[in-house]
């Protein structure tokens, strides 16, 4: 079949035009996808953005809404902050990417859980919750999967808890175990993202992209000053506006993974799972209509509009609030948004204080405090450890969900758990510790 398709790419090159592609060349599959971004506020509009950009590209490359579910907060479109009502962008003057996106799952309906239903196809139990669509793809079908959000090692952020690495892993294996797709493509964009895919085996046809390596943060770009916030992630930015530029027809995925991962100068941009999946066009899972090309200029690393406005994720709450205090004409509004950075890094300093304190009651010596606080970028093995004492400190602590800065810590749990803390130790020391009310905002 790869002959074939060599042969077609050669005659479209000789330049006849008339001869037009079917939808799929080397198969009767289908194609289905699933996005999702886990992120809700304003703060936030880049994932959702990103998501809905995806959309708009399936959905112009000829992918039935049927055979797509997305899964998004929904509270960016019509956010009081947005001065575009109705309407989200992906990058500056950009195209609305809002209109048509399905609202298969939105609001509460956006967890970890239905996630995972919606990958095993599992109507039964999205009975009455959103849309209830569910993958139904099968053997020969193929599956693109785009998922956006904050991370943390072995974790992708929800809007209000987070799924787990191996929990990931385990419904991916069940897909392959269940045939319900021939092949499948992740791209995947959070801090840390690389930790997202350790464990995904290299022989079961699924093949997936992280924005950053396990350690790095991903980042923001397109800071939108009318907007007051990043309307992108870079990876993400990097792949669409490829996809946006290039014959998805003819281009492969590794062609797509060298310009992206030659783009995307902030973070590491890696290949996981069966590599030889990058021979397959990238029209394959986005869709095999081709539509008019985007024209964006050549790439210019010094002068790239996404690149020269990145910013790590972990700094653009406060680097918003600080544009938004640079930014405020009266007084009276300077304040507000000044006391709002004093207050961010404030409460910043309270979480981590509370981890410390943590940290230093189960190994009650300083030193060893000093050394599991300290972010050495441990690989995790203890996953039932880190899994019980993240959920305790999530419970007990600091809802992960409302402070996103709280991910930034977890690391001090790895490090507990590889040097062989127990879940237990770290769950009595956060209830003696975190005797505070619930708080929320610490982003
Ligand atoms: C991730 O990238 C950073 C550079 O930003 C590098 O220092 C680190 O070694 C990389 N980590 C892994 C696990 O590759
Ligand atoms: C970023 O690049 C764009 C064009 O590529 C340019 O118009 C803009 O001025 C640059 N911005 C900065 C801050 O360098």
């Amino acid at each position: 079949m790869r002959v074939l398709v060599a042969l077609m790419v050669v005659v479209v090159s000789v330049g006849v035009q008339a001869l037009v592609m079917p939808a799929s060349t080397d198969d009767s599959g289908d194609l289905w996808a699933v996005l999702v971004a886990g992120s809700k506020t304003y703060m936030n509009y880049r994932h959702q953005a990103d998501v809905c950009h995806a959309y708009q590209i399936l959905h112009s490359h000829g992918v039935p809404d049927d055979h797509i579910i997305v899964m998004m907060f929904d509270d960016i479109a019509n956010s009081p902050e947005n001065p575009t009502p109705g309407k989200i962008i992906n990058r500056p003057d950009g195209p609305d990417v809002y209109q048509g996106v399905p609202k298969d799952y939105t609001g509460t309906d956006v967890t970890p859980e239905n996630f995972l239903k919606v990958l095993a196809g599992d109507t039964e139990g999205l009975k009455g919750v959103g849309s209830g669509k569910v993958l139904g793809s099968g053997p020969n079908d193929r599956v693109f999967i785009n998922l956006v959000d904050h991370g943390a090692p072995g974790i992708f952020g929800f809007p209000t808890t987070f799924l787990y690495e191996n929990d990931f892993t385990n419904a991916i294996l069940g897909m392959s175990r269940n045939k319900q797709f021939k092949e499948m493509t992740i791209y995947l964009e959070a801090c840390e993202s690389g930790s997202m895919f350790k464990n995904l085996p290299d022989d079961i046809n699924v093949y997936a992209l992280s924005a950053a390596n396990s350690t790095q943060s991903s980042y923001a770009c397109y800071f939108d000053s009318a907007r007051r916030t990043f309307l992108g992630d870079v990876f993400s930015i990097k792949w669409m506006e490829d996809t946006d530029r290039e014959d998805v027809t003819k281009e492969s995925l590794l062609k797509q993974y060298s310009i992206v991962a030659k783009e995307t100068t902030t973070s590491q941009v890696l290949q996981f799972g069966q590599l030889s999946i990058d021979t397959q066009r990238v029209g394959q899972f986005v869709g095999d209509d081709q539509t008019t090309l985007d024209t964006f200029g050549p790439f210019n690393p010094l002068n790239d509009p996404c690149l020269n406005s990145s910013m790590a994720s972990p700094d653009v709450p406060l680097a918003t609030l600080q544009m938004n205090h640079n930014n405020a004409v009266a007084d009276l509004g300077a304040d507000f948004w000044q006391t709002q950075v004093d207050m961010l890094q404030e409460s910043r300093g309270f979480v981590k204080d509370k981890m410390r304190e943590i940290v230093a009651a189960v190994t009650g010596d300083s030193s060893l405090t000093n050394q599991m606080m300290t972010n050495n970028h441990h690989q995790i093995h203890k996953n039932k450890c880190y899994q019980a004492a993240t959920n305790s400190f999530h419970d007990i602590c600091f809802d992960l969900s409302e402070n996103t800065y709280a991910m930034r810590v977890l690391y001090a749990i790895v490090n507990l758990c590889e040097h062989g803390y127990t879940a237990d130790e770290f769950t009595t020391a956060a209830r003696a510790v975190c005797d505070f009310d619930p708080i929320t905002g610490i982003i």
